[in-house]
């Protein structure tokens, strides 16, 4: 009886470990530059717990902020090496891979988040998609920030003159760097974690960037002059090491994909919240001048960039700017 049932344990003893290697925890790092208060800091942290709770802890998303675990200019590559195994740049920071998304920084290109959507879910927006894939990326899903705004130390900026001279934080993309070049300002490429830094040490003037971004990191203490300027959308593209998504079984893939789905939609919902909000606080504060620029304004802003988009015509190719949503009848 005893070798019968030492021989009955050999035989459940591989079904047993086979389970156990099923049980392994999978883990996802998730490593960003913002703030936990911002919408995508905080749509991170409620992926990671959806996630947890869906997958009975099964999976971990583990979430990075601030640029703790991987500095801006450090996490595109620290996830095609597969350190980690998902990030959510600005879409602004894919351009030096894929110059193509560089639609989504044009000046003026979009009036609103929905316009956006609607582009990225467009034949076209699937094109630059799939063109993520030659990379070794897994594109997931776009969260947004919002629309960018101007803030600087030496002016309020009104017409777009008043930029000429200005020295201007800018996220690495030829498309920002040209829509202040042609109006006579001076891009510079910065990190996103040093921007406080720099500004406090004068070596920028200004920059632009989402209202929550703004706050959340301080910059409006640092600045003298806001304009709400809209001039340009400011997203994110969620991206996995395609690599590691493809090791994923086909139920842990399904479970991610419903629940970016729905974090998705929250999230949009978030960033207009937390942008009017943000916005409030700021005109409440009386720390800072703003000027909002009119809609008339906008336009004649609007046809000053027009050189952006010969720009990326003649270097990107024309299709991408014939589908974005004002060009379409
Ligand atoms: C920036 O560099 O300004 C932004 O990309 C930061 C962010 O991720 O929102």
């Amino acid at each position: 009886l005893t070798i019968l049932l030492v021989s009955c344990q050999e035989d459940v003893y591989p079904t047993d470990n086979e389970q156990l290697s099923h049980e392994e925890q999978i883990v996802i790092r998730f490593s960003h530059v913002v703030g936990e208060n911002t919408p995508k800091g905080m749509a991170a942290l409620k992926f990671a717990e959806l996630v947890k709770e869906r997958s009975n802890g099964y999976i971990e998303v583990q979430v990075f902020p601030n640029g703790v675990l991987y500095k801006d200019g450090e996490e595109l590559n620290a996830l095609l090496r597969g350190d980690i195994q998902m990030i959510a740049p600005a879409i602004s920071k894919i351009t030096t891979l894929v110059p193509e998304w560089s639609v989504m920084d044009l000046p003026y290109a979009f009036q609103n988040a929905d316009e956006v959507h609607t582009y990225v879910e467009s034949h076209v927006g699937q094109t630059l998609m799939t063109k993520l894939n030659a990379h070794n990326l897994w594109p997931m899903g776009v969260w947004d920030s919002g629309f960018k705004q101007l803030s600087n130390s030496i002016r309020p900026i009104k017409t777009v003159q008043d930029l000429q001279g200005l020295r201007v934080r800018i996220m690495p993309s030829d498309i920002l760097a040209e829509q202040f070049s042609i109006v006579g300002a001076y891009p510079k490429r910065i990190d996103f974690n040093t921007v406080f830094h720099q500004l406090q040490k004068g070596n920028v003037d200004g920059q632009e960037n989402t209202l929550t971004n703004i706050t959340s990191k301080n910059l409006y203490s640092l600045q003298d002059y806001l304009t709400i300027s809209n001039h340009g959308y400011l997203g994110y593209l969620l991206l996995m090491n395609h690599e590691f998504w493809n090791s994923l079984p086909k139920d842990v893939q399904t479970l991610l994909i419903e629940t970016l789905e729905e974090v998705q939609e929250w999230e949009w919902q978030l960033a207009e919240d937390l942008t009017a909000e943000r916005l409030d606080e700021m005109e409440a504060c009386d720390c800072i001048q703003i000027h909002r620029l009119s809609n008339k304004d906008m336009e004649e802003w609007a046809s000053t960039f027009d050189p952006v988009y010969r720009y990326y015509a003649d270097n990107y190719g024309k299709k991408y700017i014939e589908a974005l949503p004002k060009n379409q009848s």
